[in-house]
């Protein structure tokens, strides 16, 4: 951690960034969005995530703020996808618990999908690859769904989800949009934009710059839509990935939907992808400043340094997902020519998102210590 002299591994600024708010809500509609949050809102035990301020770090990073949206608290599932799936579920059973609904997942989606049913007492088939670890399934359990473990990774998976739902009639709930399936992922991305509601009352500071980490892209597509929305000045806005799994970096890149091999699997599992979702391709390949990407090397020192108070004032329980807008942010401040590229400077109020707590308790308390030694 010794004066955080961390790097990222690469830097690419977007040639084809045009922000407008017309198009970012064409794909991703206001109604959509307000919506989600009329209906998420009035949820048992809804509160606003915290908006925390890393009040240690941006002095040594010579910044004004960094703000860290605090997703361990979100409903009991300690992520932001809680408000993904879960919505969706609501959404399409239209009041009735007579459909069964399923889905396949690298854990944090199917256990919102799993608990949106429980919710509304629907029956959940939940299908996950060999790559799932049992603490996931386990989370998966807990609210009443089925679990089925398919041999291979998570395309094999997804196709088995589909066989069997189209041979029982069960409605798929994913979150990975594709040509001819988008309105349930619009669905999952417009309850993520709450979080980019909740921020614009939790404080009248302008944000200047969103750094937002990417599997497939729904989670930073749905914030770019809640910017679009709900924000008065629109921010630099910072994609951050696995160097294992930078498919929006290599899309940008080409300016096309690019589909990269996975040698080895990032420690950051739920951004561990091959190829963005197609809503959040549209969406981030104009709206994003720039794409960044970084190595396993620092996730676990990062989530030490959130519970030991390396960052901020306060612990932090964050897990690997929600370490990735720090590292980004420490390498680029570490490079003269990346930091000026993007102005970030002593008046720079960042926004990174801690999407995920503790999620795999296991891997946490494994990650802690490794990140202590
Ligand atoms: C647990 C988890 N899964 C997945 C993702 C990625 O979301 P998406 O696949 O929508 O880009 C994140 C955050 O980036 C995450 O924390």
């Amino acid at each position: 951690m010794k004066n955080f002299k961390w790097k990222y591994s690469k830097f690419l600024l977007n040639k084809n960034f045009q922000f407008s708010r017309n198009y970012v809500l064409k794909y991703l509609p206001s109604n959509l969005l307000v919506n989600s949050h009329k209906s998420i809102s009035k949820w048992k035990g809804y509160n606003p995530t915290p908006l925390l301020k890393l009040n240690k770090l941006n002095k040594k990073l010579q910044l004004k703020n960094i703000f860290y949206k605090d997703e361990s608290k979100r409903f009991h599932l300690k992520s932001f996808k809680a408000l993904g799936g879960a919505y969706a579920v609501e959404k399409i059973s239209k009041k009735t618990n007579k459909i069964i609904v399923s889905s396949a997942t690298a854990g944090n989606h199917g256990r919102s999908v799993a608990w949106g049913a429980k919710r509304l007492k629907l029956q959940c088939k939940i299908f996950v690859s060999q790559y799932v670890s049992e603490t996931r399934v386990k989370e998966i359990k807990k609210f009443g769904a089925e679990v089925i473990r398919v041999r291979g990774n998570y395309e094999a998976s997804l196709k088995e989800c589909q066989l069997l739902s189209k041979q029982n009639n069960w409605k798929i709930v994913q979150d990975v949009s594709t040509k001819n399936y988008k309105y349930i992922p619009q669905l999952t991305m417009a309850g993520y934009s709450i979080l980019i509601k909740e921020i614009s009352n939790q404080t009248n500071q302008y944000i200047t710059h969103i750094f937002l980490q990417a599997g497939v892209g729904g989670l930073a597509a749905g914030l770019v839509a809640g910017v679009a929305k709900y924000f008065k000045k629109i921010p630099k806005i910072i994609i951050v990935e696995p160097d294992r799994a930078d498919c929006v970096l290599q899309s940008i890149k080409n300016n096309k939907l690019k589909k990269i091999r996975i040698k080895k699997e990032s420690i950051m599992g739920g951004m561990s992808c091959n190829e963005m979702s197609l809503v959040p391709w549209q969406i981030l390949k104009k709206a994003s400043n720039c794409c960044v990407s970084i190595s396993d090397k620092n996730v676990a020192k990062t989530v030490a340094g959130l519970k030991d108070k390396k960052f901020s004032k306060t612990s932090i329980v964050g897990g690997e997902c929600a370490t990735p807008g720090i590292i980004a942010l420490v390498g680029i401040c570490n490079n003269k020519k990346a930091r000026k590229f993007i102005n970030l400077d002593e008046n720079s109020n960042v926004l990174v998102i801690g999407c995920e707590g503790n999620a795999d308790v296991k891997l946490y308390k494994q990650l802690l210590s490794k990140g202590r030694k």
